[in-house]
């Protein structure tokens, strides 16, 4: 149990580490939060600080999702059967430690990269599908939050799928907090989903801004 809580506890304050509020201050001395969407995520710095600071902020935030699981899950625990289910912990850890930041007041970012970091190696062909999708609505739309909510559905019906239509081995567990994972991305997004419905959600300009 203490190997456990060091887990969480690491994984979370990783996941803390507010990538986007900090690409804020260095780039224009702003808080992020306060400019764009709102939102302290790569999307947000893409429409601030344009595509470079956006693109540095996404890497760092999937890595904050899979370190926790590629190097504290299998360092902390204890037999081999353990280490999916330290995995799991230390994912939704790292992604609640992001949304919900302690070192910026709570107030974090809606944990699309920080997910995608950590499912990197957990289950990479539903996260590929996921991807393929996220590209196909954001360019048909231009819409990152509807690219996101989709993507993250068909990540977890194709696990759904690789599990019982293919009689893949995808752990019950994993499933699980998958499913538990994409409610927190929808939850997050409830203000988007609010602007979808109303017409009224910012698209994203591919144009040159920087
Ligand atoms: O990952 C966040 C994205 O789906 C939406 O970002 O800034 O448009 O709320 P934003």
């Amino acid at each position: 149990t203490l190997d456990l809580i060091g887990l969480i506890l690491i994984s979370y304050l990783l996941g803390s580490f507010p990538t986007a509020i900090i690409a804020g201050r260095l780039l224009k001395k702003i808080d992020i939060r306060e400019h764009g969407s709102g939102n302290a995520g790569a999307t947000n710095v893409f429409r601030v600080l344009g595509w470079k600071a956006a693109l540095a902020v996404l890497f760092i935030d999937m890595i904050k999702g899979f370190v926790p699981v590629f190097f504290l899950a299998p360092a902390f625990s204890s037999s081999p059967d353990q280490v999916i289910y330290f995995q799991l912990i230390g994912a939704i850890a790292a992604i609640l430690g992001h949304m919900y930041t302690i070192f910026a007041g709570f107030k974090g970012g809606k944990g699309v990269g920080t997910s995608a970091g950590a499912f990197l190696g957990l289950a990479p062909l539903p996260l590929l599908l996921a991807l393929l999708t996220f590209i196909v609505v954001v360019s048909l739309t231009r819409y990152v939050s509807l690219g996101s909510l989709i993507a993250s559905l068909v990540f977890v019906v194709i696990l759904m799928l690789q599990r019982f239509a293919f009689q893949m081995e995808i752990p019950a567990v994993l499933l699980g907090i998958s499913v538990v994972i994409v409610a927190l991305i929808w939850y997050a997004h409830r203000s988007n989903i609010k602007r979808l419905l109303q017409g009224n959600e910012n698209r994203i300009e591919f144009k040159k801004k920087g």
